[in-house]
């Protein structure tokens, strides 16, 4: 299928013993918004670290955009269209929301310094898509507040922002609501809502959170013990009884929060 733009093939890493992803098999359709949902260590952030470089498969094949990209490194998974942010908050905590925000709109512009200065198109430019950003994730009236002293649902707003500042074409974000007071979390679904809503990239998301996997997917992938347990549409995946089953058994997916 032609808008698949992201498929593993029998994916599969084992450290020692443990098959941390085992053989899965997935394609990722371009423009649906798709979750992975699983059981603590079912081998879902260790399926991203495959996917975008950080971890080296010890069989099987990734493809993005058709183009097998199996063995490649984080920067040149980044280089071909691939943002991600951690399941940890990653921001440079002593610079402003603007300059976090602006350092990445840069580093996609691949503008230097000295260019910066004589080039003032480029640098309004710059400026201008930084604003535009802030706004997209909610903390244009914080621009100046280290990244720092922000909260750490406002760290996470950031995170995204510096991720989609390289404007990737998948956009893979591990627990986004990780750490998240009750009232930040809902602040997240919407911005995720506005996100896909822009069409602008396809995201992935991995989350806990079951009630927020079922307002923001169109598809839903569960992980068991580093294998493919299922995937469908939110009502096919949550009816399906083998995902009931882990639920149950397993105790650890939170179905209510
Ligand atoms: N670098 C590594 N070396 C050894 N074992 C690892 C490594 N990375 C992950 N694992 C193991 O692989 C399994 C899957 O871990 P992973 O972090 O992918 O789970 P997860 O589904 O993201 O869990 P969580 O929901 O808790 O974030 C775990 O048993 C973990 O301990
Ligand atoms: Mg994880």
């Amino acid at each position: 299928m032609e808008n698949i733009i992201l498929r593993t093939e029998d994916l599969s890493i084992q450290f020692g013993a443990l098959k941390a992803v085992n053989n899965v098999t997935v394609s990722i359709e371009e423009d649906k918004f798709t979750s992975i949902l699983g059981p603590n260590g079912a081998g879902k952030t260790t399926f991203f670290n495959l996917i975008s470089g950080r971890y080296k498969p010890s069989g099987g094949k990734v493809f993005f955009k058709g183009k097998d990209i199996t063995g490649m490194t984080p920067q040149q998974c980044i280089h071909a269209g691939m943002g991600r942010s951690f399941q940890l908050t990653n921001v440079f905590p002593a610079l402003s929301v603007h300059e976090n925000v602006r350092l990445s709109v840069q580093s996609a512009a691949k503008v230097g310094f000295s260019r910066l200065f004589k080039d003032y198109r480029q640098y309004t430019d710059i400026y201008e898509e930084t604003n535009r950003i802030l706004e997209r994730i909610l903390l244009n009236d914080k621009p100046y507040v280290k990244a720092g002293d922000l909260s750490h649902g406002e760290q996470r707003k950031l995170e995204l922002g510096m991720v989609l500042a390289q404007k990737p074409e998948v956009l893979l974000l591990d627990e986004p609501t990780a750490g998240m007071s009750v009232e930040e979390v809902p602040v997240m679904i919407d911005l995720l809502k506005t996100i896909k809503e822009a069409g602008e990239t396809t995201i992935v998301l991995i989350e806990h959170k079951m009630n927020m996997v079922k307002a923001l997917s169109d598809v839903i992938i569960v992980l068991v013990n580093g294998e493919l347990l299922c995937e469908g549409d939110p009502e096919t995946v949550s009816n399906n009884p083998d995902v009931m089953a882990a639920y149950l058994g397993g105790g650890v997916i939170n179905v209510t929060t």
